[in-house]
């Protein structure tokens, strides 16, 4: 059988700026929260690799965008980094940023390859946080300058942009399970990050679709579908909603409905955790959702009823409302100790198409991390990542078939292009198409996978 997909679907991969460009000798780049921490802890990241090398893209990227061609990119994505832009935050713009970003966009389009932006991928500058980072409003106030900013300077060539990559993710690994600085718990604070983010984004669509731009502009989520340890039994129906609605539902629903769902409302209410909010602001979110949705989707949610009377911390949390429930005989990506289920994707589809106005949207992460992939490496030198090969096709299956009954998805972005720093992970698991050597200068070679995506999208589809 061919899996055909639309002739102008998008074939890519998504990046981002703090995980591929690194900080160079007077690149006028900020602090962000990454290099902040990676300075004050350096043992927290595995093998205490740090945000300073990346990968490089910051002065290998015309190399890089040559591999893209060679890879079947007709797309890709990276992130503008605020820090890099503007390094304190607020004020003065970095003229270094401004070319470096410049020549990526132009390169990227000379090699036919359109360029998505995305505007804060995890990386507060340190500038900011200090004064609170999203806690704070005026964060949301400095965001939506940077976000002009980058509008006015790139967006007379880019036609796609985003505001936010996995927003829950800061909130999540910021303030509730410490993977992100500041690194602290507080459900409160959360509520609130969480809140700022949301109204940021709707302030730059809102600022965006003012302007006299003609692009869309949109926003990523990862979404982890919520299935319940039985669905027959209300309380792990129960229990799965709840950690749908605080963690799909909180950012979908406003921003693609323009609303908070009620029973996240309602939760936080009972325990007294509504954000501090402004007049106008809840008309603002109504009134500019996004005009195309990035799905990034690695693995399912899967939810039972709260057994355990385990509490992770003094105050509230997520977990306090729900067990995580281990399904026998799930498949397991042991490197990331994700479950995969390729029928995820399908199930996400299907709920924006019934129940989200069928949104247009795209894939804008898919992938799977490995660790220790020279062992797969031939007497070539090519990584040969079939496992990498299998892992695409029985997701884009399921793509496939939410296409054919009518899911307005119009392309598919892979983590990732090159393998790149995975945060506290650093190079510990490796996702790209295209290898990176740590220990020769970051030396880029194609996986096997890569040649196959470049078939893939040259024939717009596979047989099987
Ligand atoms: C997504 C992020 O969560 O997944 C990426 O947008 C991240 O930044 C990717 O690298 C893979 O996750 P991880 O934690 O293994 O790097």
């Amino acid at each position: 059988m061919k899996y055909e997909f639309p002739s102008d679907f998008w074939w890519g991969s998504a990046v981002s700026g703090p995980q591929t460009e690194g900080v160079h000798e007077n690149d006028g780049k900020g602090a962000s929260i990454w290099d902040q921490w990676y300075q004050e802890d350096p043992e927290a990241f595995f093998d205490q690799v740090g945000p300073e090398e990346t990968s490089l893209f910051y002065t290998k990227y015309k190399e890089d965008i040559q591999l893209m061609k060679q890879t079947g990119h007709n797309s890709f994505r990276t992130s503008i980094q605020w820090s890099r832009l503007i390094p304190n935050g607020v004020g003065e713009v970095n003229q270094k940023a401004v070319e470096f970003y410049n020549n990526v966009i132009d390169e990227l389009i000379a090699n036919d390859i359109e360029p998505f932006i995305n505007l804060y991928h995890f990386d507060m500058p340190m500038a900011l946080q200090e004064k609170g980072g999203w806690e704070s409003r005026e964060t949301v106030d400095a965001y939506v300058e940077f976000a002009k900013i980058c509008f006015d300077l790139f967006g007379d060539r880019v036609k796609k942009w985003f505001t936010h990559n996995e927003p829950i993710v800061p909130v999540e690994g910021g303030y509730l399970y410490q993977f992100h600085y500041p690194n602290i718990v507080n459900m409160k604070k959360a509520v609130q990050v969480g809140y700022h983010t949301a109204l940021s984004s709707a302030r730059a669509i809102k600022a965006y679709h003012e302007s006299d731009q003609d692009g869309e502009i949109g926003i990523i989520l990862n979404l982890t579908p919520s299935y319940p340890r039985d669905e027959n039994n209300p309380e792990d129906v129960k229990a799965a909603k709840i950690a749908d609605a605080i963690f799909n539902r909180s950012f979908l629903d406003s921003s693609v409905k323009g609303e908070f769902p009620s029973d996240l409302i309602e939760l936080f209410d009972e325990i007294d955790h509504l954000p501090v909010t402004e007049p106008g602001d809840l008309e603002l979110i109504k009134n500019n959702t996004v005009d195309i949705l990035g799905v990034n989707y690695y693995q399912p949610r899967r939810i039972k009823a709260k057994e355990s009377d385990t509490k992770l911390a003094d105050g509230p949390m997520p977990d306090d409302y729900f067990d995580y429930y281990e399904m026998p005989g799930r498949k397991m990506n042991p490197h990331r100790g994700w479950e995969i289920y390729e029928k995820g994707v399908y199930d996400i589809l299907t709920n924006l198409r019934e129940n989200y106005g069928n949104i247009k949207c795209f894939i804008s992460e898919n992938g799977m991390g490995v660790e220790g992939e020279e062992k797969f490496i031939n007497e070539d030198g090519q990584v040969e990542d079939d496992y990498r090969i299998e892992f695409l096709k029985d997701h884009l299956r399921y793509i496939h078939k939410g296409l054919e009954e009518g899911s307005n998805i119009r392309g598919y972005h892979m983590w990732t292009c090159m393998d790149n720093w995975s945060w506290m992970n650093a190079y510990k698991n490796r996702y790209g198409f295209i290898a990176v050597d740590l220990d020769d200068n970051r030396k880029r070679t194609i996986k096997k996978s890569g040649y196959w995506f470049n078939e893939l999208s040259n024939n717009n589809g596979f047989n099987d």
